[in-house]
């Protein structure tokens, strides 16, 4: 395969009104064509009619059905496990190149259809321009990053070994089998493709089973997975409940791999239940995780504070806070604590709260469940700490009923208190108060989770000690602590934040691939 080294795709700049006026004019085309639609059940390149559907909601107005997709069944989970196993015997003899070039073309579309992309994320879980920008530009280079990573793998003598007289050895590198890949609403886009572009490059099938709140978008780079060109059966769409269909293909004896991302509950069940070997189940199920974090970002009194609020600023509420990466704790050495707090409290203040397409900086959170539980961390707030701003929900904005919650900071909350260790994901942040730099490193480390980590210091020493001590899969020092990019920070997370399988890193398909060592004696 003939294609240039990976890089990253670029952003939108929308300080440009031409970019502006672009996005408008996606969301008004996305409007016309795609609000309202329906996304069935596919299964084997099929589309399958359900007798029920799962309606998508706006979550900036909560009045507007934004579209529906299926909703599967048992017996359609079953008939996809089927359906792909069948269609693996033959995907799996394809070349690496032939299945690269799946990809390659899918980001080619996706780059053409990159606004609609983008406008239909507004409209469907509330992204302003440049989350939802930055997003469609990660589901893009996952294409093309795992399009590219796919060549290592390919072929007889795919990982080196010594060399022995009178034989040949070798290792290849061959695909699991049929998986599924259960995706969040928060990255429905990326996310959501990189979980089945990487096994399937690799030469699995997939059954994909988009997040119940974001099918339509799921369903949209679906539909350029197929117009790329994949063949019928590898990639099946599922949209349906997680509690019913999602832990059927769970436990089904015929599943080989799980690739997960979402809440630690979900993702601690997923993996006891694999566990659980099934009449008939020839294979340990393997798994793969990508949960919550509680994620600290640590200000010294080294610290160049004016980096250190926007860092802040745009960790803790990029995406109202829906983001497993989003800065959550706020640790400050206490020298330091009322110049930088005061000044992250001001900074917020100047977040416009509104809906994801008139470009708000916070908008709503997803849906009931998510504004119901941030709601109940806002009661226990005044009791934890001292709310520094915000602490409503006024589930308003601009007229419009929507799941709106306040950008909340929270301040002098204790290290060990449910605001500072449980994952709120909405625009709620602790403030924790450090006696010196060596408190704030242990405050940080004092969770279950290790997803991300920051620190803003001017000390080489003390960001050395951290590189070492810092507990967490994605550390960043002086910047925010969201937005990794693919093939630049490979993204996970270790403790109860995953299996710290890398998204975006070099070897994250060797996630979905087995080996065989193959010894001939000459
Ligand atoms: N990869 C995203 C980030 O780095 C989170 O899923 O923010």
């Amino acid at each position: 395969i003939k294609v240039q080294e990976y890089r990253p795709q670029s952003f939108i700049d929308f300080t440009r009104q031409e970019n502006i006026d672009a996005y408008q004019a996606a969301l008004t085309r996305v409007r016309a064509e795609l609000v309202g639609k329906h996304y069935p059940v596919v299964i084997d390149g099929k589309a399958v009619k359900t007798r029920e559907k799962l309606k998508s909601i706006n979550p900036c107005d909560t009045s507007e059905v934004v579209g529906t997709t299926g909703k599967a069944t048992i017996k359609d989970a079953e008939a996809a496990l089927e359906g792909a196993w069948e269609a693996f015997e033959s995907w799996k003899t394809w070349s690496m190149d032939a299945r690269a070039r799946i990809l390659l073309k899918a980001a080619a579309i996706l780059k053409r259809r990159r606004l609609e992309a983008c406008a239909l994320m507004s409209i469907e879980v509330g992204k302003n321009y440049a989350e939802a920008d930055v997003e469609v530009a990660e589901a893009i280079d996952f294409l093309e990053y795992y399009a590219r990573s796919a060549m290592k793998y390919a072929g007889f003598g795919s990982a080196e070994t010594t060399w022995f007289e009178g034989e040949e050895n070798g290792l290849m590198h061959i695909p699991l089998g049929v998986g599924v890949s259960i995706s969040p609403w928060n990255f429905p886009c990326a996310i959501y493709l990189g979980m089945l572009a990487a096994p399937i490059v690799a030469g699995n099938c997939v059954i994909a089973k988009p997040a119940e709140d974001a099918g339509l978008i799921a369903g949209f780079v679906t539909d350029i997975m197929y117009e790329a060109g994949l063949p019928a059966g590898v990639l099946q769409f599922l949209p349906g409940v997680g509690k019913e269909i999602g832990e059927y293909l769970t436990n089904h004896a015929r599943t080989r791999f799980i690739t997960f991302t979402g809440s630690r509950a979900v993702g601690l069940q997923i993996n006891r239940v694999a566990a659980d070997v099934k009449p008939g189940q020839k294979w340990i199920k393997r798994v793969i995780m990508e949960l919550g974090g509680k994620d600290g970002m640590i200000v010294d009194e080294t610290a160049d504070l004016d980096v250190a609020i926007t860092a802040a600023t745009q960790a803790a509420f990029g995406f109202n806070g829906q983001k497993c990466s989003a800065m959550s704790r706020l640790i400050v050495v206490d020298e330091v604590y009322d110049a930088v707090v005061g000044g992250f409290v001001e900074r917020a203040k100047t977040l416009k709260v509104g809906t994801g397409e008139e470009n708000a900086n916070v908008t709503a959170v997803v849906n009931e469940m998510s504004f119901d539980k941030i709601k109940g961390y806002l009661k226990i707030a005044p009791k934890e700490g001292k709310v520094l701003l915000g602490g409503k929900a006024p589930g308003k904005a601009g007229g419009k009923k929507g799941y709106y919650i306040e950008p909340t900071i929270v301040g002098d909350v204790k290290r060990d208190a449910r605001l500072a260790q449980e994952e709120i994901f909405g625009p709620v942040v602790a403030v924790i108060r450090a006696r010196d730099w060596q408190d704030a490193l242990a405050i940080a480390n004092s969770t279950e989770y290790g997803l991300t980590g920051g620190v803003c210091s001017q000390s080489r020493e003390r960001l050395e000690e951290a590189r070492e001590k810092f507990e967490v899969g994605n550390l960043y020092f002086n910047r925010k602590i969201t937005g990794a990019i693919v093939g630049v920070q490979p993204f996970g997370g270790y403790n109860m934040s995953g299996t710290d399988s890398k998204a975006g890193g070099p070897d994250y398909l060797a996630n979905f691939m087995q080996l065989k060592t193959v010894t001939e004696r000459w």
